[in-house]
């Protein structure tokens, strides 16, 4: 059977981009997504994080040579029936930063979150995110995709960073 067939299998929904997957992390991803969240620092909330985000929460994610190289999280905030979700912990390895595939998950998300939420008969309505004031690269990959600027916050996640939100509208 050829790669694609047996990606096809596998996957009900996904997107080859150059020689990379790019799908939804489901439970056989969970053991490698346990190490992108190292720095929480405590074994539990890690596990559990990884747990809800491979379940009722999504984790999309960039495979490549059977190893997931980047990764995208999002859940639905709050009333589901308000249509609004937030973009959390994007992450592309560093030696693989630069070729596109942050845009990749970014796009995958959109349509993922737009989809879900038009599954449930709900109308899709914001995807918000914070990202740091300096880090250039996120804000610049945020913007390529429509989102908006809205608000800096200081001292959200630590007492010495400023945070800036940002929301697309569907
Ligand atoms: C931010 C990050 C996810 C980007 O991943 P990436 O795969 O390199 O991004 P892409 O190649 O898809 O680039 C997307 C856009 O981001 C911008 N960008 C990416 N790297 C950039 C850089 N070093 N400087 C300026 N802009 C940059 C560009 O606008 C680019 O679009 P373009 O190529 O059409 O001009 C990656 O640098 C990363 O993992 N950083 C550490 C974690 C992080 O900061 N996450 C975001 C926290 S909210």
């Amino acid at each position: 059977m050829d790669r694609l067939k047996r990606i096809k299998k596998v996957y009900k929904v996904f997107i080859l981009y150059n020689e990379m997957i790019i799908r939804i992390a489901d439970k056989n991803d969970q053991k490698e997504l346990i190490e992108y969240l190292k720095h929480y620092n405590k074994p539990e909330i890690i596990n559990n994080r990884v747990k809800c985000y491979t379940t009722y929460n999504k984790t999309i994610i960039a495979v490549e040579d059977n190893n997931i190289i980047g990764m995208l999280q999002w859940y639905i905030k709050e009333n589901p029936n308000a249509g609004v979700a937030e973009f959390e912990e994007i992450f592309v390895n560093p030696n693989a930063r630069g070729k596109g595939i942050a845009s990749e998950l970014v796009s995958f998300a959109i349509k993922d979150i737009k989809q879900s939420f038009e599954s449930l008969n709900i109308k899709p309505r914001r995807i918000f995110l914070f990202t740091g004031k300096y880090n250039i690269a996120a804000r610049k990959l945020y913007e390529k995709f429509g989102f908006k600027f809205i608000a800096e916050l200081n001292n959200l996640f630590s007492d010495n960073e400023i945070e800036t939100f940002y929301c697309l509208s569907f």
